[in-house]
């Protein structure tokens, strides 16, 4: 910081904060440009020429002669020191919820989702969010996805769990026994079915968008509204395919984090999530690994641990299910595949396998989170899918994906990842809450 710059901001910073303190009018601003926070730290200056930042103050110390304010405006984790004149230590700050250079546990702030953006954790793990969904888009880009913006209101249950929201007017413009749209519709719980129509046309795409699950849970992997990024893929015909662009996505969007934001893993890693750089590390470093649902049980049902669920084939795994096999793989992600047929979504594209029935499904598992990602090979075998429907009692709802194997169906297959447990996996953030701005989840939409 040169002295030129941090006496004309002292001045300029002194009158604003008079104008805040006193509720008098703001000053009118300067005819500089303003500069960023983060350009003004790396600026030399040699000149000492002015320089206008605006910002809000992080602390303030008071010395006999001077004060020294911390000034923050969300572009780096580094404050700006300005050197102010005494007599304004008077401000509404030292009611501030959270003081300088005092840590808090997430849980804590997470009281304040108006406020926490301001602490240095949040603030950090946003910036995050911000460069990794960069990161996403730019990754599918260079690899020739094209972007769709798929809807966030739809009429159709993707997955078939019954995890749906409804969407309809508030109880004024109701017309009675009516739905506003003509018939049932939901928030998202996947565009993955709008993703297959468009790969029917531009062979690879993606989307990465809000999505919604009225999931009971308070889990610390779940909310009700998260963002999910999709792809769909033509003309793949192996689960090998899929799993390569995940891991090819995760390794990627990860190295451009570290590279663009450094500043801020490190302080997460270090404050946050101890232990947590040499297991990313780990991750990055090694090839993720394969196995089977069905190995995946039978290494569960070997352990000498005792699971609340016992593991049997023909059931879903649990989340302490999930642990043990990321841990039994030395930490290093691992893709289950091929799950028990009844166990999946119609979808999914049948293995005709014996005497165990299962589909071309595949899930990630990583360490400190479980499931991340979720694909599979789509049923583009028309016959399959139509017996499929038919069974499920689903024929008249899904003509129209059925017309998508009616004319030129080709082999595909996709894949959704949960951005916020991506974010927990690569940052070691523990709570899923707190590495979205506002969480929404069952009993609670503050703001
Ligand atoms: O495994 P899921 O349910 O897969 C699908 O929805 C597929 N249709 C995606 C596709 O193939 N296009 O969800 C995908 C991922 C999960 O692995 C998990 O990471 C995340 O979405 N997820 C949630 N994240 C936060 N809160 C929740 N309630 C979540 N439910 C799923
Ligand atoms: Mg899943």
């Amino acid at each position: 910081m040169t002295g030129g710059l941090t006496m004309w901001a002292a001045r300029a910073l002194s009158r604003a904060l008079r104008a805040y303190c006193t509720s008098a009018p703001c000053p009118r601003p300067s005819q500089l440009p303003r500069v960023s926070i983060r350009d003004a730290l790396v600026s030399q200056n040699p000149r000492g020429e002015n320089m206008k930042v605006q910002g809000w103050v992080r602390s303030v110390r008071s010395q006999k002669e001077v004060l020294f304010l911390h000034i923050n405006d969300g572009s780096s984790l580094e404050h700006l020191q300005i050197v102010a004149d005494p007599s304004l230590d008077s401000c509404l700050w030292q009611t501030f919820p959270f003081k300088y250079k005092e840590r808090y546990p997430l849980q804590y702030i997470r009281q304040y989702p108006h406020l926490r953006c301001r602490t240095n954790a949040l603030a950090s793990i946003l910036r995050v969010r911000s460069e990794a969904t960069d990161a996403i888009h730019s990754f599918f880009k260079a690899n020739g996805y094209l972007h769709i913006h798929t809807p966030v209101i739809t009429s159709n249950d993707c997955e078939g769990a019954g995890e749906l929201f409804q969407v309809e007017p508030s109880s004024k413009v109701k017309k009675q026994g009516k739905n506003f749209f003509g018939v049932p519709a939901f928030l998202t719980v996947s565009a993955q079915l709008h993703l297959e129509v468009m790969s029917g046309a531009f062979t690879q795409v993606f989307t990465f968008g809000p999505t919604f699950r009225a999931e009971n849970s308070q889990s610390r992997r779940h909310l009700a509204e998260f963002y999910m990024v999709e792809a769909e893929m033509s003309f793949v015909e192996s689960l090998q395919d899929i799993m390569q662009v995940m891991e090819t996505l995760f390794k990627s969007t990860t190295e451009a984090v570290l590279s663009n934001c450094p500043e801020d893993v490190e302080l997460l890693h270090k404050f946050i999530a101890p232990g947590q750089k040499d297991k990313l590390e780990q991750m990055l470093k090694n090839k993720f690994l394969i196995i089977s649902y069905t190995e995946a049980v039978e290494i569960l049902k070997k352990a000498s641990q005792n699971f609340t669920f016992t593991p049997k084939w023909g059931v879903d795994l649990q989340t302490e299910h999930e642990k043990y096999l990321v841990e039994y793989c030395g930490n290093i992600p691992v893709f289950v595949i091929n799950y028990p047929f009844d166990l999946k979504p119609f979808y999914m594209r049948d293995n005709e396998d014996e005497p165990q029935h299962t589909v071309a499904a595949v899930d990630l598992l990583v360490p400190g989170v479980g499931e991340l990602f979720g694909g599979s090979l789509r049923e583009e075998r028309f016959h399959l899918l139509q017996q499929r429907l038919a069974r499920l009692g689903l024929t008249d709802t899904y003509q129209w994906y059925l017309d998508l194997r009616r004319f030129g169906s080709v082999p595909h297959g996709g894949f959704g990842m949960g951005f916020e447990r991506y974010l927990q996996c690569i940052l070691g953030v523990h709570n899923i809450k707190d590495v979205i701005p506002f969480p929404r989840f069952s009993h609670s939409c503050l703001l």
